[in-house]
């Protein structure tokens, strides 16, 4: 393997981090214990790299005094380079797991966590056994082998618990961790390693008055997804990256549970994006601000050479509306909920949405709206708490505007890093090759009885419909549609009397299973207001697994089910909505 020379450095000075000690304090030995596993290594697979990885319970300093207590995924290599697998002590996160592509992995599972937990490599191709999915969820004290061969494109990728109807609460709890992958085809352009190759993983948490973690506290959290009032970068808060007067390549995951980002510098220098959720786009592409739903991923190349020592740049989240209820959906959108709502839906029950989501900028929104619109003029609006315990109480409201964290610079450093114009060859997926060009897989997104829906059905655990239904070795044409065509953006009518005010948002939608490449978007007229905040954030030029489908949206895109037969789970990324049944299979066959 070539990887150790060009990681052995690689995060020995990842920020705010230092040592490289693995933590781990097995329970009990599973080695000797023939039948604790759930699934047993096989001893056909001959692993290049082999490791232990234990979910536990233990504390971290996340804030000020007191630690926090989390749950972490713990690892240990067995076998294989040294570098494979680098500890973040100190964190919630699990060890970043370095991967070659075309490695053999066997990966040790076991829980020691108070209640079941599976593990889900989030954006690699393996079969449905090694996929993490909820019906392989292992009890406290067993475990699971996992046996894979490593097929991805050089990339930044990510695993996280999928555990059935607990996912949510687990990685907010802390079971996360990022992969990484590289290839040959990565390894031979001049980009920055070693430690100029920066992961920043974006979260955001709130606590209560002893440091400790609180989770879902109201309806609202519950149906809009967790919003936390901290930023946690890196399982940090205040997360600061040192950095000298050169390139570098920043891997950015949101690894929030629910929170959008709007990610811009603040002296307004654009983004340069080389990367995707796949791995690397074609040629870099330059932004004046990236969108990042959760799930997503995007690598940065971003150069600090000519700015002054011991200066600070603040990477930011803009505001941005539309993704919300009485989000700002636009010049329009306050006169369709109210049109759409046909009476049904409680003027003030709105105003509570504008106050309550956008905070001040939102309730500012909210109210111009309700001046402007005589549709919605019931008052409430300038209140912004009450009502079915909706309003979000987030120091950072989603859409607003606050940082994310910060970049020092430390030191001066010459180098000649050229960003390189072409980074790689995609194989561009066309819509004429695909087995249903003429009729393509309709999944709108939608809610009713309280509960956000996948084409009107919700979860279940091996089931699949006729139209998630895939031949092996296809090219399938989808479609996310989220109110684009039925004009319901994310609410059906039967929501209507459970919920009213519950309208439609924005949905981060993943497919388990091979990368996609997204083809087409359409926007609702009367909804591209606030759509017009976001979508120019969008970096659809690469391979994707999770796409952003705004409300009043249709994503239409290419996604090829290849290599292995079985259940393979689409869902939505906002893991509230996925651990309430925001989810489905497509079956392989
Ligand atoms: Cu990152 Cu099925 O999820
Ligand atoms: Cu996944
Ligand atoms: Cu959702």
């Amino acid at each position: 393997m070539h990887t150790t020379a060009i990681d052995r450095r690689r995060f020995i000075q990842l920020a705010g981090l230092s040592g490289l000690a693995a933590a781990c304090k097995p329970s009990w030995l599973y080695a000797a214990t023939e039948g604790r596993y759930a699934r047993e290594a096989s001893p056909e697979f001959h692993a290049d790299v082999e490791f232990e990885l234990t979910a536990g319970v233990t504390s971290v300093p996340m804030m000020p005094g007191k630690h926090t207590v989390v749950w972490r995924y713990s690892g240990k290599l067995l076998k294989g380079p040294e570098t494979a697998l680098v500890d973040l002590p100190g964190t919630h996160l699990g060890p970043i797991l370095f991967f070659e592509k075309g490695q053999k992995v066997r990966i040790y599972f076991r829980n020691d966590l108070p209640e079941a937990n599976i593990v889900h490599w989030h954006g690699l191709h393996v079969p449905q056994i090694m996929d993490g999915h909820p019906m392989y969820d292992v009890k406290t004290g067993s475990g699971y082998v996992y046996e894979f061969t490593i097929t991805n494109r050089a990339g930044t990728y990510m695993y996280h618990a999928h555990t059935h109807e607990a996912t949510g609460r687990q990685v907010y709890n802390g079971l996360a961790g990022l992969i990484i992958v590289t290839d040959a085809e990565d390894r031979i352009l001049d980009l920055p390693r070693g430690e100029y190759d920066q992961p920043i993983v974006l979260q955001d948490r709130s606590f209560d008055a002893d440091n400790q973690l609180q989770y879902v506290q109201s309806m609202r959290d519950r149906h809009m997804g967790m919003q936390g009032d901290e930023m946690i970068v890196n399982g940090k808060r205040h997360f600061v990256l040192p950095v000298a007067t050169r390139a570098y390549r920043l891997r950015l995951m949101n690894g929030s549970n629910s929170r959008i980002y709007k990610l811009a510098w603040e002296d307004g220098t654009p983004l340069t994006v080389i990367a995707t959720d796949g791995g690397l786009l074609e040629k870099p592409v330059t932004r004046a601000f990236v969108m990042l739903a959760p799930g997503e991923r995007v690598d940065l190349w971003a150069d600090f050479s000519g700015r002054k020592i011991d200066t600070d740049l603040t990477m930011k989240s803009l505001p941005f509306s539309g993704a919300m209820p009485g989000h700002g959906g636009g010049a329009r959108s306050g006169m369709d909920h109210g049109g759409q709502g046909g009476g049904m839906m409680g003027h003030g029950m709105m105003g509570v949405m504008h106050g309550g989501e956008g905070g001040a900028s939102g309730m500012h929104q909210g109210m111009n709206r309700m001046n402007h619109d005589e549709q919605s003029a019931g008052g409430g609006g300038a209140d912004g708490h009450g009502g079915m315990g909706m309003a979000s109480n987030s120091a950072l409201p989603l859409g607003g505007e606050y940082a994310v964290f910060k970049v020092h610079i430390m030191r001066e450093e010459k180098e000649t890093h050229q960003l390189p114009s072409t980074l790689t060859k995609h194989d561009r997926l066309q819509r004429a090759d695909a087995e249903n060009a003429q009729s393509p897989r309709k999944i709108t997104l939608s809610m009713a009885r309280m509960q956000w829906l996948l084409n009107g059905r919700e979860f279940e655990m091996e089931g699949a419909s006729p139209e998630e239904t895939i031949t092996m070795g296809t090219l399938q044409l989808i479609e996310f549609d989220n109110g684009y065509t039925t004009g319901q953006h994310g609410m059906g009518m039967s929501g209507m009397s459970g919920m009213s005010g519950m309208s439609g948002m924005a949905h981060p939608m993943h497919i388990h299973g091979q990368q996609f490449q997204i083809i087409e978007r359409k926007i609702r007229d009367d909804l591209s207001g606030g759509y017009d905040t976001v979508s120019p954030g969008y970096v659809d030029d690469g391979w994707k697994d999770v796409v952003l489908v705004m409300p009043g949206e249709k994503v239409t895109l290419l996604k090829r089910f290849d290599h292995f037969k079985g259940l393979f789970l689409y869902h939505c990324h906002n893991l509230e909505h996925e651990s309430m049944g925001m989810m489905r299979n497509f079956k392989v066959v």
